[in-house]
């Protein structure tokens, strides 16, 4: 019988919880997001966050459980994310882990929950474009979210190496953050590709952070650019201007992010890229790193480029495989790193 094993994922803003089966199969991926109550806030709000999870962390593991078919006499490991995050929130799901390991007997494997990001792509889809089976090593890995900006070579499975990061802003804030700039809805992302969709993405001339020699990010200045630019037209602003602008910010976002990785992926000459995190759901990202490389790059339904539990499950199982278990004195690591 190949391994099942129930991810638990609560480092953000979402409750979720998915049983898979040999790290691959998906049997069940319940998710409770928490937009409605963040909207009003423009971002997520730490302390409500974590008393969402509380409300619906029961309801939504009894869900993944019942839509798999299985109880947990039918499981082999429970996987938890215990960082990075909120703490409150992390809190929640490693802790609410901890009981049903201790009641049930199942061993508990603590994810780090970029690694989660990663083997969302070891899932198997039937999504339109996903390339077929898993990714192979060397694999480049661009996470892009709400939290987080990195670039990570992956040599094998739990090698990493991290080429850059973001000096500011994670990707997906700077899209929340000028989102908010133009009175878009929140979550930004989805906002702005919807405008832009309608705008020109030459209109602004808006900066590119290059950081020559790096493979680094940084958002801000970008952000400051927009923010400029608007100022002339006050309270007057047209859709067309919405548009443009959306497009403009959009098309200097998904250009450094598409170049530094395809610059990367030359330099190490890897087998594969990744492209993870709800970010990565933008298509002019997309399309942009597409028209920089040939070898093969691998994109995620939505579902699986947000926060999600079935990635955790699958990330839980290639941990369970080197024999990874979590003591009962695990605690959360908000700030966790890959390593
Ligand atoms: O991976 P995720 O669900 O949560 C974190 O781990 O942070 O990512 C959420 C982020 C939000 O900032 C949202 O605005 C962004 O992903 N996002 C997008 C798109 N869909 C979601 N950004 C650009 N284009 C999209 N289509
Ligand atoms: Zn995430």
């Amino acid at each position: 019988m190949p391994l099942r094993v129930l991810g638990i994922e609560t480092s953000c803003d979402e409750t979720a919880a998915s049983v898979v089966e040999g790290g691959r199969e998906i049997l069940s991926n319940v998710v409770a997001s928490q937009v409605e109550i963040h909207a009003e806030y423009g971002g997520v709000f730490p302390e409500l966050a974590s008393r969402a999870h509380v409300e619906a962390i029961v309801p939504i593991v009894k869900r993944a459980l019942q839509q798999a078919h299985v109880t947990w006499r039918d499981l082999d490991a429970l996987a938890v994310t215990y960082g990075p995050g909120l703490p409150g929130s992390l809190l929640v799901g490693l802790n609410f882990a901890k009981g049903v390991a201790w009641g049930s007997g199942l061993p508990l494997v603590p994810v780090n929950h970029l690694e989660g990001h990663i083997y969302a792509h070891w899932l198997r889809t039937d999504a339109e474009g996903a390339a077929p089976g898993e990714p192979p090593f060397p694999a480049l890995v661009l996470i892009v979210s709400g939290g987080h900006t990195q670039l990570v070579l992956v040599r094998d499975h739990g090698a990493y190496e991290v080429l850059g990061t973001t000096l500011d802003d994670a990707a997906g804030e700077a899209f929340d953050k000028v989102a908010r700039m133009l009175d878009l809805s929140y979550p930004g992302g989805p906002a702005i590709e919807s405008v832009a969709r309608q705008g020109n993405p030459r209109a602004f001339d808006l900066p590119r952070a290059w950081l020559p020699g790096t493979y680094d990010f940084s958002f801000s200045g970008l952000k400051t650019a927009v923010l400029r630019a608007l100022k002339p037209y006050g309270d007057q602003r047209s859709p067309r201007l919405v548009a443009d602008m959306a497009a403009s910010f959009q098309a200097s976002v998904a250009e450094v992010l598409a170049e530094k990785t395809a610059v990367a992926a030359k330099e190490y000459d890897v087998r594969a890229v990744l492209l993870s995190g709800g970010v990565s759901a933008n298509t002019a990202l997309r399309r942009a790193v597409r028209a920089r490389l040939t070898r093969p790059v691998y994109t995620a339904p939505l579902s699986l480029c947000t926060d999600n539990g079935a990635m955790i499950a699958a990330a839980g199982t290639q941990r369970y495989r080197a024999g990874l278990r979590a003591a009962w004195d695990l605690d959360i690591e908000p700030g966790l790193q890959l390593t």
